[in-house]
């Protein structure tokens, strides 16, 4: 027996939604070198970036060149959670971590080279030659200390010659303590350690000059009330040798963090101080090019300009900033693991916004095209049957 009309009415109008409501799964980018993100630097920095893409399921690609700035650091502290674990045993633990997210890469590798193509491109090459090309740029690339040329200094730095108190200055408190640095770093090192030692030697190396006292004098006039009130020495004589007595590495407290490491400091004239650690105010400088290059304003030709109330972005647009080679004038890992953060966040919502447009067009399309409302079934039906459609119903 046929259909009644009105049956086969009611039977065309529940096909269309039906078809409706079956979702397409999501599915990432196919092209094998296309990501939305490339992150440039698998330090602290880049590996939050790349934790917060992978979590929205961003296809990102991370490439670090091991230059890490902590390489050779004994034990990292002040990162919660995580206070006192060896720098590599962190960054292993992330990468683990992290290599359970699929549409999430990490490549050993250095980037050579970034051009941008046009306002949605950009195209990457390493060393080894691959080529990638990235919707966004995250340059996690870190900074580099620049350490003088005096023997022991770098032989012995990050194990007994520091960087940062919050790093390893509790580890040597109340130990009889160097200041290492040229005369203006003097005032801010100080007040930073105060509150760790008191027996402090500043080997200012020469640079105890007229010309260094007055320059100082006009930033901090106060200066030399400061460096008497915790009575501190000023050596000027200059540093010949810096010759490592004691491991500190080997000779440490098992119970409260203590490390005894001890040190015997040589000056121009044969003279020898015994210190058990030093903090230094050495300069840093940017471990990469590739934002220079970029374009990226340097801020005191030193740190990537980045944007914080804009989610890290420079002023290249698509490309961030991360990590200590950015500008907030903050190095360590808690402000590496943020300001990543910060980036991949800004980096998705930018992305969505700027798919936001295309997507409902394209929703658009596809309503008209195939995914039929009932008033588009209503419209053809009345186009199929002529304008006789009050006889269906009798
Ligand atoms: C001696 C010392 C001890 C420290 N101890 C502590 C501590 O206890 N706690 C703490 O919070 N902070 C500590 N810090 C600071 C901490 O190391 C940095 O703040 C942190 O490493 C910054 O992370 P980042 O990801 O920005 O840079 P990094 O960790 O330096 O990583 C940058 C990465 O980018 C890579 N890279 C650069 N250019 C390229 C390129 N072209 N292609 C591919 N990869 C590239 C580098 O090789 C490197 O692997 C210490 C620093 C020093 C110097
Ligand atoms: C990549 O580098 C990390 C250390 O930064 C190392 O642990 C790992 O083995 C390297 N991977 C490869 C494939 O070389
Ligand atoms: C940007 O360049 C890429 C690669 O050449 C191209 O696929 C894309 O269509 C371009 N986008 C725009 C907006 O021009
Ligand atoms: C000390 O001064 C000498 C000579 O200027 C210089 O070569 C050396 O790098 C300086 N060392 C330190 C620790 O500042
Ligand atoms: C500190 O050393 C420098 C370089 O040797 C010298 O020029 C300067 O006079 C010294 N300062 C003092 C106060 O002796
Ligand atoms: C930084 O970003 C904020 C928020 O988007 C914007 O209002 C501000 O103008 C930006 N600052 C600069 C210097 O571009």
């Amino acid at each position: 027996m046929l259909p009644s009309p009105i049956h086969f009415f009611a039977l065309l109008l529940t096909l269309p939604f039906a078809v409706l409501s079956s979702p397409v799964p999501w599915q990432a980018n196919q092209d094998a070198s296309h990501y939305d993100v490339l992150i440039v630097g698998g330090g602290p920095a880049g590996l939050s970036a790349l934790s917060g893409l992978a979590r929205v399921r961003r296809k990102a690609l991370l490439i670090d060149s091991g230059e890490y700035r902590n390489l050779l650091t004994r034990h990292a502290h002040d990162i919660i959670g995580s206070d006192g674990v060896t720098p590599a045993y962190f960054r292993a633990k992330a990468r683990e971590q992290i290599s359970l997210y699929p549409t999430a890469s990490m490549k050993n590798g250095t980037v050579t080279d970034i051009q941008q193509v046009n306002n949605s491109c950009f195209a990457i090459t390493d060393a080894d030659g691959n080529q990638y090309t990235s919707r966004k740029v995250v340059l996690a690339t870190g900074m580099k200390d620049v350490i003088p040329s005096t023997p022991g200094i770098d032989e012995n730095w990050a194990r007994g010659i520091y960087w940062c108190p919050w790093c390893d200055g509790y580890e040597h408190r109340d130990q009889p303590l160097g200041l290492l640095g040229t005369l203006d770093k003097v005032p801010g090192l100080i007040r930073e350690i105060e509150t760790l030692n008191t027996d402090l030697i500043a080997f200012v190396n020469g640079t105890l000059t007229p010309a260094n006292m007055a320059a100082l004098t006009a930033t901090e006039p106060d200066w030399e009330k400061l460096v008497k009130a915790y009575n501190v020495q000023i050596e000027n004589r200059t540093i010949t040798e810096i010759r490592r007595l004691q491991d500190g590495g080997i000779v440490k407290s098992a119970v409260d963090k203590a490390e005894y490491d001890k040190f015997m400091v040589y000056l121009d004239d044969g003279t020898a101080i015994e210190r058990a650690a030093f903090f230094a105010g050495f300069e840093s400088v940017q471990r990469s090019d590739l934002g220079r290059k970029l374009g990226v304003t340097l801020v005191n030709d030193k740190s990537l300009l980045a944007n914080f109330t804009a989610g890290m972005v420079t002023n290249i647009a698509g490309v961030y900033a991360v990590g200590d080679a950015n500008s907030d004038g903050s190095t360590n890992v808690p402000h590496a693991m943020w300001s990543g953060k910060r980036a991949a966040v800004q980096c998705h919502i930018t992305m969505a916004e700027e798919d936001a447009e295309s997507a409902i067009a394209q929703a658009g399309a596809k309503a008209k095209r195939g995914a039929v409302t009932r008033r588009d079934v209503e419209e053809s039906l009345l186009e199929f049957i002529g304008k006789d459609i009050e006889g269906l119903w009798r």
